[in-house]
């Protein structure tokens, strides 16, 4: 999901026009851009990380002062942080969490289900720059048992914090993943927010912005 700069967009396409046409366009159209919404919140579910950890980069492929690589499919995820005026969000922090390719946890209570990919690094905290964007290497996390008869499509957990809004915590899924239509947590997220937590990625590459509400 990316969200457009509608009135960066208007601004641009009224460049090459003429000054009266400018007028006639400034008329037209509202010159306050359209509030966004805020990105759908997901439950946080069982697995957020309990034990400190040395390496939290962005790099979710490698742990510092190891040579191996983590499984999976790699991806490069990149986003930003919004408040819903469109205004970028510097120095959010951002938790990023997930299952490895096997569908397994580093927690506790996690189940067993695989053996812990050494070269994870399960989880990463970052902050928004002064554009709030952010970015992340990490692999493709592998669907996991919930409980009997309900396997968890693959997502990624995110936790967003930053001063005078509204800390956000969600879940992003994965476009044309079939379990997403059969998933209960999915489901519950009311049919047009949908697109809202779903990345398209192409080539590896994928993009998420999250839109953060101001505290009132
Ligand atoms: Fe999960």
């Amino acid at each position: 999901m990316s969200v457009k700069d509608d009135s960066r967009r208007k601004f641009l396409n009224i460049g090459a026009a003429t000054a009266a046409t400018v007028a006639t366009t400034l008329i037209s159209f509202p010159t306050v851009a359209k509030e966004l919404t805020a990105t759908t919140k997901q439950q946080e579910g069982p697995f957020f990380p309990r034990h400190k950890q040395a390496d939290k980069n962005a790099d979710m492929t490698t742990i510092d002062k190891q040579s191996g690589q983590a499984e999976g499919e790699v991806l490069h995820l990149n986003g930003r942080v919004l408040d819903t005026q469109g205004n970028p969000v510097k120095g959010a922090i951002i938790d990023i969490w997930q299952a490895d390719k096997n569908g397994r946890y580093l927690h506790d209570d996690a189940p067993e289900s695989s053996p812990l990919d050494p070269n994870f690094q399960y989880w990463a905290q970052l902050k928004t720059d002064a554009d709030g964007k952010y970015q992340v290497k990490t692999i493709k996390p592998g669907a996991y048992p919930a409980v009997k008869g309900w396997v968890r499509p693959p997502h990624i957990h995110f936790k967003v914090a930053r001063r005078g809004l509204q800390e956000l915590t969600t879940q992003m899924y994965f476009a044309q993943e079939p379990l997403n239509d059969i998933d209960k947590l999915f489901l519950q997220t009311p049919e047009n927010e949908r697109s809202n937590i779903v990345v398209d990625f192409h080539n590896g590459k994928g993009q998420f912005d999250i839109v953060l509400n101001r505290i009132s």
